[in-house]
């Protein structure tokens, strides 16, 4: 064994004041009884010259070999560089690199069982091997931890190194390339067995924890680094020359064989052999750079190598950590600290008897180790994998250090698996070890035959098995008890609807359409919470109406034609609900007919009375109220004779116009058949005038003349919520973030809420709509055409209002029933708008299925079950989700057909707040505001 000079020979100079006498033996045979222990022998040290092509020993006696039998993917290059320095590998070397992006590139490591820890030390070169002048960033990975980013243009070579927990016999390293990151390289790999137990204490008990190097150091050596042989397990040891104050301290020699036994780490007698002592000052300061703020641990050293004992506080980043520590005369000890969320650290030995001292010292970024997933999960994916017969690139964890394609996970569960599109054919039962599965996607997956095997599947809440050929319903469908989402839409499922389904309590969508089936559905589905769509059938219903075999529908399964599912409900006349849900056509088709018929019964009743009555005329000339009255004359010459019309609202045209003070306005002016009595519209105007409030658009004033009703509100150039929805005008400028749009609701529903609560008398609005939402050029809300809604004073709050005035699709549909628009009316109408901002579509659409056809029937069942496929796909999925629930739930609570169901405008304001400031802080915490 070549155990030179190395460290060994240095004298105490610093402290010879405090002790009087300079030198101390050092002890040879300290060093070779380490040796005779056996532990010099490279026993399970495996080190890959990665590219080699033969193996050779380099000068420290470690044997190299070409890294080939570990690794399958990226090329070789053999590279000659004038680098007199360089130990190992000799300066014609090799390396690897991985130019093809669409390989996963990966060593599998063989561990020796011979320890519990191992150090993984890689190196990686660039040296312009490729002449191209561009070093690669890339990440690399060991197991499922996500080790570092390696950045070659800042460092290179560059030196990675990971104490590691075995807990299998082979871990996989992998190179993973980044976006714009050129092609990763690697020059060595090396994998060195540490002493059992080591670096350990202070971290805890979890086994999931691994540590990367940051600093290494033998304090008090001022000469080159020092590995193998001197330190059994090859750990580098730098010198501290880069650490200040330097040249104060210098090493003492080892005193006593018993010094060596003190710490887990077994670090190397020549390490401590030297220490770093300030003579002639009372605190000892390293200061350490760190690249990553995380948490850090930390561990000292120390060996009484002086025939005296200091003591000394022991700071980190300037808190004592450690108060009047001793160093024993002839012993080893070490201390070991964690400290979380680190971007800088000092650590500082201030004395309090004799001088501070310590011989070395490590520092490690902790880096956690997410848990594998399970093994059943592992080797199921694989057979499905297999199954398939394709290469997914399925290898190694699902979910860690990043998730496979087509598969969701939640820490280390797998939730959800999505093989759509994808030839199976069958459902292997495979699938039925997914245990943790939420969501399966098999939709267009050529299944066909029976629906198995996944009755296992507990936690599964959305099964999507549409578009397949699958013929039979199968057993087992009790025991899916999670199930909220079922979607066998266009299969070829024949027969009758098995009772079974009846029992999943949370399902919410059950999607049968085009199948074969017929007959009655299981009673047990005929419920409020559950949506079940049928049309394309045979003859599907849960009446027990006799099917005429010979009808349309049965001669042609694949015809579209909506389908009316009826609910029984007669059996209780006193219900005063509406007792049927209606075919959405139907529906429509009867909202339409009520509004115009009710539209015009009052037209009818109101147009006889339209010339200004006395009482009227004498309001006019007291008028007292902020708005001010315009002269007919005033009113052309601001519209500049009725030039420009930016609207048609539902009582006549809209024009912009300019007051003398330069202010611009939208000038409101009513169709003969649409006026108001004089009276009537009267009250109205000074209605208007005394509502105000920063969401609601400001009414400047009125003209009544000439018969003509007038109403001149301020003008927001901003357009309208609907033309930024749905518009190709200039109005709409890039589409709405989500952040934008919950600013939007929260504004019109403050203007909203001080309708119902603030202003005095209370006012239902009657026509709130997307088209009625106005921005301002700083794109803040306002809520427009209130003008014509009915006050409610304190007695008549639960009078009947028979005038209708809405839109279809926003209309109550308790009004159907009951004839009156109450508070609740304006709710179900915000209730539409929010569904609106969430799906990006508008209320009624004439393209798509039929059941995409009315949005609220549409979106409620998949926002009920938290199904969030149906947001507007113009977020590009940039949302918080908890901020998307919160504002889904009140939505859909919005809509409720049950208007007591519904919340109050002052609960839907509260709860769109709370979704608004978690988006809000979602985006900060994300870092771009948007
Ligand atoms: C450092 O190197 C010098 C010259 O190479 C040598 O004389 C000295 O003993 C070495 N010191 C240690 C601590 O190894
Ligand atoms: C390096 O490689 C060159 C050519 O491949 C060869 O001539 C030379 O001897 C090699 N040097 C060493 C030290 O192996
Ligand atoms: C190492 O593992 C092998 C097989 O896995 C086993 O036969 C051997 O006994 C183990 N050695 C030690 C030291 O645990
Ligand atoms: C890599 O390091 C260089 C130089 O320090 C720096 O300019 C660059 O931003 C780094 N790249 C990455 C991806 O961190
Ligand atoms: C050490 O860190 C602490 C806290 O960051 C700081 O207050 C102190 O000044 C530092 N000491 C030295 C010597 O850098
Ligand atoms: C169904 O999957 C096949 C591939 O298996 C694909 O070619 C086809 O476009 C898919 N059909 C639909 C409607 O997505």
């Amino acid at each position: 064994m070549p155990l030179s000079s190395v460290s060994c020979t240095q004298t105490g100079r610093a402290l010879d004041s405090i002790m009087g006498t300079g030198h101390f033996q050092f002890s040879l045979v300290v060093l070779c009884g380490f040796c005779a222990v056996g532990l010099c022998d490279p026993e399970g040290f495996l080190s890959l010259a990665c590219g080699g092509t033969r193996s050779y020993v380099d000068s420290l006696n470690i044997s190299w070999i070409p890294d080939g039998e570990y690794i399958t993917t990226g090329q070789t290059i053999s590279v000659s560089y004038v680098d007199s320095s360089s130990t190992s590998p000799t300066s014609n070397t090799s390396l690897r690199f991985f130019p093809d992006s669409s390989k996963r590139n990966c060593y599998q490591l063989p561990l020796k069982n011979t320890s519990s820890l191992a150090l993984i030390r890689t190196r990686f070169m660039y040296k312009n091997y490729d002449g191209k002048q561009e070093p690669p960033v890339f990440s690399v990975s060991l197991g499922t931890a996500i080790a570092s980013t390696v950045n070659l243009s800042s460092n290179d070579p560059w030196m990675e190194e990971l104490v590691w927990p075995l807990s299998k016999d082979s871990i996989s390293f992998c190179l993973h390339r980044i976006p714009n990151g050129g092609s990763p390289v690697i020059s060595t790999i090396e994998v060195r067995p540490l002493p059992e137990g080591a670096y350990r204490s202070g971290l805890g008990d979890s086994p999931n924890k691994s540590l990367r190097k940051a600093y290494r150091i033998d304090c008090g050596q001022t000469n080159d680094s020092l590995r193998y042989p001197l330190d059994p397990y090859d750990r580098i040891w730098d010198p501290d020359k880069s650490f200040s104050p330097f040249h104060v301290s210098t090493a003492f020699k080892i005193q006593s064989n018993s010094i060596l036994s003190g710490t887990a780490e077994d670090l190397p007698a020549a390490v401590l052999a030297t220490a770093r002592v300030l003579a002639r000052k009372d605190t000892l300061t390293y200061s350490f750079l760190l690249d990553t703020l995380a948490d850090y641990y930390i561990a000292l050293y120390f060996a009484g190598i002086l025939p005296i004992s200091p003591s000394f506080d022991i700071l980190i980043n300037g808190d004592i950590v450690w108060s009047n520590y001793t160093v024993e005369v002839s012993g080893a000890s070490a201390l070991y600290f964690t400290r979380k969320g680190l971007d800088s650290l000092n650590v500082t030995l201030r004395s309090t008897s004799f001088s501070p001292q310590v011989n070395a010292i490590e520092v490690y970024e902790v880096l956690d180790i997410p848990a594998e997933a399970s093994s059943t999960t592992v080797s199921a994916l694989q057979v499905i994998q297999q199954f398939i017969g394709l290469d997914l690139g399925w290898e190694d964890d699902p979910c860690s250090p990043f998730t496979w394609d087509h598969i969701t996970c939640h820490g280390s569960r797998v939730t959800s698996l999505d093989l759509s599109n994808i030839i199976l054919r069958s459902i292997n039962p495979a699938f039925g070890d997914l245990l943790d599965l939420k969501t399966l996607d098999l939709h267009n997956t050529s299944l066909a035959g029976e629906i198995q095997n996944l009755g296992s599947l507990q936690n599964l809440e959305r099964l999507n098995l549409s578009f397949n050929g699958l013929a039979s319903f199968g057993a087992d469908w009790e025991t899916l008890v999670s199930l909220r989402v079922l979607d066998l839409q266009h299969n070829s499922l024949k027969g009758k609807v098995p009772d079974s389904l009846g029992e999943l309590k949370d399902l919410r969508l059950l999607n049968l359409e085009n199948n074969m089936l017929e007959g009655t559905l299981p009673q047990s589905l005929n419920r409020d919470s559950l949506n079940v769509r049928t049309s394309g059938n045979l003859c599907l219903s849960f009446s027990a109406i006799t099917c005429d075999d010979s009808n349309e529908a049965a001669s042609s399964p694949a015809m579209q034609a909506p389908q009316v599912t009826i609910v029984d409900k007669r059996k209780h006349p006193r219900n005063t609900r509406l007792p049927i849900i209606l075919g959405v056509v139907g529906g429509v088709l009867l909202a339409l007919l009520v509004i115009s018929l009710v539209a015009f019964i009052y037209k009818r009743t109101e147009r006889t009375e339209s010339a200004l009555t006395a009482r009227a005329a004498m309001d006019m000339k007291n008028w007292n109220a902020a708005a001010k009255i315009f002269s007919y004359k005033e009113i052309k010459s601001a519209t500049n004779n009725f030039k420009e019309v930016i609207g048609r609202g539902s009582f006549g045209a809209v024009y912009l116009g300019k007051l003398p003070d330069g202010k611009s306005v939208a000038v409101k002016v009513r169709f003969d058949k649409s006026q108001l009595g004089a009276d009537s519209f009267i009250n109205e105007v000074h209605l208007l005038s005394q509502v105000c409030h920063q969401n609601l658009v400001f009414f400047e004033g009125f003209c009544y003349e000439s018969q003509r009703q007038i109403l001149v509100y301020e003008y927001l150039p901003g357009g309208s919520l609907a033309d930024h929805l749905y518009g190709t005008s200039s109005k709409k400028s890039v589409s709405l973030s989500w952040v934008r749009r919950l600013k939007i609701a929260v504004d019109a529903a403050k203007g909203l809420d001080y309708l119902h609560n603030g202003s005095e008398p209370r006012i239902i609005h009657r026509d709130i709509k997307c088209g009625n939402i106005l921005l301002d050029k700083d794109m803040n809300a306002k809520v427009c055409d209130f003008g014509l809604s009915k006050q409610i004073t304190r007695e008549d709050a639960t009078h009947v209002t028979t005038v209708v005035k809405g839109t279809a699709g926003y209309l109550d549909p308790e009004y159907y029933s009951t004839q009156q628009l109450t508070e609740k009316s304006d709710v179900y109408s915000f209730g539409v708008v929010l569904l609106e901002l969430i799906c990006g579509r508008e209320p009624l659409s004439h393209t798509g299925t039929p059941d995409s056809f009315n949005l609220v029937l549409w979106a409620k069942p998949y926002l009920q079950a938290g199904a969030f496929e149906i947001v507007d796909e113009r977020l590009n999925g940039c949302f918080d989700v908890e901020s998307m629930k919160r504002t889904a739930i009140v939505a859909v609570r919005s809509v409720e057909r049950d208007a007591s169901q519904r919340p109050t405008m002052a609960e839907v304001l509260s709860e769109l707040k709370e979704a608004y400031s978690i988006q809000l802080s979602y985006l900060a915490s994300s870092g771009h505001m948007n």
